[in-house]
């Protein structure tokens, strides 16, 4: 399949930077399509674990061309940290990264702003990386983009022009005061000239390579639930972060996607505000959280912890399209004596026992649980489908039956190559 869209069918964090890394391997280009500094996907390699921000995370095999699409919010000063970090590591990455001229970039008075806007009512919850202020300069026409770095005129004009909307809004945002788009350009003149040899035509490059019968890997940050439009509005990032993202984020047609992978937990968690029907009480979610390490891999916030909801799930399965479902973490439930999940929905707010984004209705929703008992016993040296405890295999053959959508692979470990991959 020459095009293949990896996305994340629950609240992002699924482990979509192993999936990527792993199929990466079969990848000639590797390319990010939304989000910024807020998504942490991690790679463990060599008995190291390697956080990516921006980067691709098709950057730890030596060959795969590396793009950051237009509809990637970008911090320079971060992405080149990023960059001299992995070339701190001996892989060579200037000379296959890309990045699109018309990115946005994230600025500091978008953190400023958006340190502001969560200490109000209406937190979020966010990642304090100016996601969502980047955005808003885009959707509003007032935003910066890479491409406009290299006009001095053109970038003090709309950034001072930004500081003064803002400085009204927030008046006690105290460093907006001390911003000015000179000063923003001068102290990032130097990253600029870093940044000019990456800029690339994203979408001209992914159009030849796919002519070229060469294989293409679109990464998504965040999860389908997390999705601007699609996610439990207003409890989400700002970014098209389902797969239908995935081409306009990279300027392809959405005629150009083969296939769409979703990548889950075998279980669920979610950072931040908002709805969580399938969250554990505390006593349960500490134990998984220790159990799986479930802590922000960008801002090392405790991750909230509940048990796979299916409809959710089913619901990701309907958005994206999916046809295929990678299952993560399974290992993590290796010593839990019983295994829950959220069969359907009953009540007010449920949409005929499914599962509704909006965010107030599913308040109101209330799971009908199912009931698993576990396998205790480890599955990390699992790597045939045939490998796995019997009840292991139930659980996951029964979900892939609720959801409607075949399990290819399962995930037991950390490292690279602890999968079960399914002939
Ligand atoms: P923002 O993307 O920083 O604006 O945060 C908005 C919401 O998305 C918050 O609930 C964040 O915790 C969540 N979020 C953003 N990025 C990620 C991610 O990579 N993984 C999980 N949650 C995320």
């Amino acid at each position: 399949m020459p095009c293949t869209v990896v996305v994340g069918a629950q609240w992002g964090d699924e482990g979509k930077g192993k999936i990527v890394d792993a199929l990466s391997a079969e990848a000639d280009v590797v390319a990010r399509y939304q989000g910024g500094p807020n998504a942490g996907h991690s790679i463990v390699v060599d008995g190291g674990t390697v956080v990516l921000h921006l980067v691709p995370s098709g950057v730890m095999h030596p060959d795969p061309r590396c793009l950051i699409g237009n509809g990637v919010v970008v911090d320079l000063a971060r992405l080149r940290e990023e960059v001299g970090g992995l070339e701190a590591r001996r892989l060579e990455v200037r000379s296959r990264l890309g990045l699109s001229p018309a990115a946005h970039l994230i600025l500091p008075y978008h953190r400023a702003a958006e340190a502001a806007a969560e200490r109000g009512p209406g937190a979020i919850g966010t990642t304090g990386r100016g996601i969502g202020f980047a955005y808003r300069d885009k959707a509003a026409r007032t935003g910066v983009r890479v491409a406009d770095l290299y006009d001095r005129e053109l970038f003090v004009e709309r950034v001072d022009r930004n500081l003064s909307r803002l400085r009204l809004e927030y008046p006690e945002a105290a460093e907006l005061g001390t911003m000015s788009g000179a000063a923003l350009l001068d102290a990032l003149e130097e990253t600029a000239a870093w940044a000019r040899p990456l800029l690339t035509d994203v979408g001209a490059e992914l159009h030849e390579a796919l002519a070229r019968g060469r294989r293409v890997l679109l990464e998504g940050a965040q999860g389908t639930l997390l999705d601007l439009d699609h996610g439990t509005y207003p409890f989400v990032t700002s970014s098209a972060a389902s797969a239908a993202g995935a081409p306009l984020g990279v300027g392809l047609g959405p005629r150009a996607v083969d296939r769409v992978i979703g990548v889950t937990k075998a279980y669920a968690t979610r950072v931040g505000h908002g709805p969580f029907p399938s969250e554990m009480d505390e006593t349960l979610a500490a134990r998984m959280r220790e159990a799986g390490e479930e802590y922000g891999a960008t801002t090392g916030r405790p991750r909230r912890c509940g048990w796979l909801d299916v409809p959710a799930l089913g619901y990701a399965a309907r958005i994206n399209g999916l046809d295929q479902l990678i299952v993560t973490k399974l290992d993590v439930l290796d010593g839990f004596e019983e295994i829950r999940v959220v069969e359907r929905y009953d009540g007010a707010g449920s949409e005929g026992g499914g599962f509704g984004a909006d965010a107030r209705s599913l308040e109101r929703a209330r799971p009908v649980w199912r009931s698993f008992t576990g396998w205790r016993s480890p599955t990390t040296a699992a790597r045939r489908w045939s490998d796995l405890p019997p009840r292991a295999r139930a659980y996951l053959e029964w979900i892939e039956g609720a959801v409607g959508v075949p399990i290819q692979r399962v995930s037991v470990g950390a490292g690279r190559g602890c999968e079960v991959t399914r002939g």
